[in-house]
């Protein structure tokens, strides 16, 4: 007989992205920025794969042929680890490896589709858009979504309120836990639709598409990003783990009262960019 302990050993401990992953918004996004693409293709990647949100949208939105191969990277040992779990029944097409963004163990050319999604603005982005050129065949689509992006990042006056939400969180980490010296929240707003624009001309595409989406978050939205360790490590540097994340989600009601509504919006864009066919 197991007892509950092992049991609970034994239970598989979904990644501490995946409650994003699953929001009705966020698939939303995504599924927008792939249905960009308009033609099966038979090898992609997904670059910061995570846990493979995209992946799963290239499958539901038909965009792999039947032998297709998929490689996903990223940095996080772990959130690779759910992916394999998830695609296990896709053993042999799909490899999920441990490499960053701006160093893919892959051949110049390889991929007839890159995405790269939510992710762009934590990695150093020229490098990594010269390694997105770099992977991609001839005629191949790069796709990118960041919700980052220097002016379109926080519509309709919202930057205000996610700001309160840092705030509100560091003064319970002050008032009820002591925590006086928090260091400020690690900026990923770096970059604007321009730098993004000449990025991708730089690493010798064209062709490129710029997308705007607003996307009003609820409440278990933003609760489900502040419980991402990465968001709660970049928004509460220094402050142990499970603490931040329940500090973040504590500040969500009052934020969203302090707003006086029941969501809060944010942009997202989203850049299509082709490298050209080789001419003949
Ligand atoms: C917000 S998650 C997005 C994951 C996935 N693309 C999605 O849309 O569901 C950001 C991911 O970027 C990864 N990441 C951050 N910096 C990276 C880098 N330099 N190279 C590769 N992956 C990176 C993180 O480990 C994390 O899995």
């Amino acid at each position: 007989m197991t007892t509950r302990a092992e049991q609970g050993q034994g239970a598989k401990q979904p990644h501490s992205y995946e409650e994003f992953t699953r929001r009705p918004f966020y698939i939303g996004i995504n599924r927008e920025t792939i249905r960009l693409v308009k033609k099966p293709v038979k090898y992609a990647v997904d670059i910061a794969t995570g846990t493979g949100a995209m992946i799963t949208q290239m499958l539901e939105q038909g965009l792999l042929i039947r032998d297709f191969q998929v490689r996903g990277y990223d940095i996080d040992e772990s959130a690779l680890k759910a992916a394999k779990s998830a695609f296990r029944n896709f053993d042999g097409q799909m490899l999920f490896i441990n490499a960053p963004a701006e160093n893919i163990p892959l051949k110049n050319g390889w991929a007839q589709l890159v995405t790269f999604a939510n992710a762009i603005h934590l990695t150093d982005a020229p490098a990594a858009t010269r390694e997105s050129a770099r992977i991609m065949d001839y005629g191949a689509t790069l796709l990118i979504n960041t919700a980052y992006e220097t002016t379109h990042a926080y519509p309709e006056k919202s930057a205000h309120s996610w700001g309160i939400l840092t705030a509100l969180a560091r003064k319970a980490a002050r008032e009820n836990h002591g925590l006086n010296d928090i260091p400020n929240p690690v900026p990923l707003r770096q970059y604007s639709v321009d730098d993004y624009v000449n990025m991708l001309v730089s690493a010798g595409l064209s062709d490129i598409e710029v997308y705007f989406h607003t996307a009003q978050m609820d409440k278990e939205d933003v609760k489900a990003i502040c419980r991402y360790d990465e968001f709660a490590r970049i928004a509460l540097p220094d402050v142990e783990l499970d603490l931040a994340k329940d500090l973040l989600v504590g500040a969500v009601e009052p934020m969203l009262e302090r707003r006086k509504s029941d969501t809060i919006p944010r942009g997202w864009t989203i850049f299509k960019a082709r490298k050209l066919p080789k001419a003949t």
